[in-house]
């Protein structure tokens, strides 16, 4: 068995201290992080039937999971990761590098032209601890979602990313408002408090 690190240790004694993950274990929920969607679902309503959702960072699948359930048999959802991730009905994946021109025309063709009620992204990159070498790669990864955005969302559509507080967020939260009527931080009270990690909401894609 492979020894277990410093901080995977610490990492595995918050896990088991954690309600949220208790909770997830218990419910059948894939990860602890569907809490985070389920708060701000619960006061944005992003999830309605019949929506057409595109969860990129899907993996293992709690958002899909989620999601799944409220758009409905008239909804749809897309889900793409890097990783593999165990089937969920009704949840369509692709197993690919969001950031590539290839994956983005693939899911351009899954989509075959119908535009996106809600594009939602809980990615993130590999956290190497070195906060110069992550931030701009976290923020590359937000500019990508957007642009993606721009491309498939429907007029009055919505874009949820997952971000962390530095350098590079004001900026990027201006070029939100550029494309959408508004923007707003929210920390999901299942968001650790220690963590810099916020999710912008831009509501009202393009009018
Ligand atoms: C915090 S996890 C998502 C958890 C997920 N929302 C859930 O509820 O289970 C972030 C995910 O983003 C994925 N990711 C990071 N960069 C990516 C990329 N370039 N393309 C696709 N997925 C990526 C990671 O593989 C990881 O599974």
């Amino acid at each position: 068995m492979p020894r277990r690190t410093g901080s995977s240790k610490r990492w595995q004694a918050r896990q088991e201290r954690d309600i949220y993950v208790e909770q997830a274990n218990r419910a059948g929920w894939r990860s602890r992080a569907v809490f985070k969607l389920e708060q701000i679902q619960a006061k944005e309503r992003l999830l309605t039937p019949g929506t057409l959702c595109v969860d990129l960072g899907s993996a293992p699948g709690s958002w899909s999971q989620l999601a799944v359930q409220l758009v409905g048999a008239r909804g749809r959802v897309i889900a793409v990761d890097l990783l593999a991730m165990e089937a969920i009905a009704g949840v369509e994946f692709l197993q690919a590098d969001f950031t590539t021109p290839e994956t983005v025309a693939k899911l351009k063709q899954m989509l075959s032209g119908i535009a996106v009620d809600l594009v939602m992204s809980d990615m993130a990159p590999n956290i190497s601890g070195n906060r110069a070498m992550d931030q701009p790669r976290s923020v590359a990864l937000l500019e990508e979602a957007l642009l993606f955005a721009t491309e498939v969302l429907k007029p009055g559509g919505n874009l949820l990313v997952k971000a962390f507080q530095g350098e590079g967020i004001d900026a990027f939260t201006r070029d939100l408002r550029r494309h959408f009527a508004t923007v707003k931080t929210i920390k999901p009270k299942a968001s650790r408090p220690e963590s810099r990690e916020i999710y912008l909401l831009a509501r009202t894609y393009g009018m």
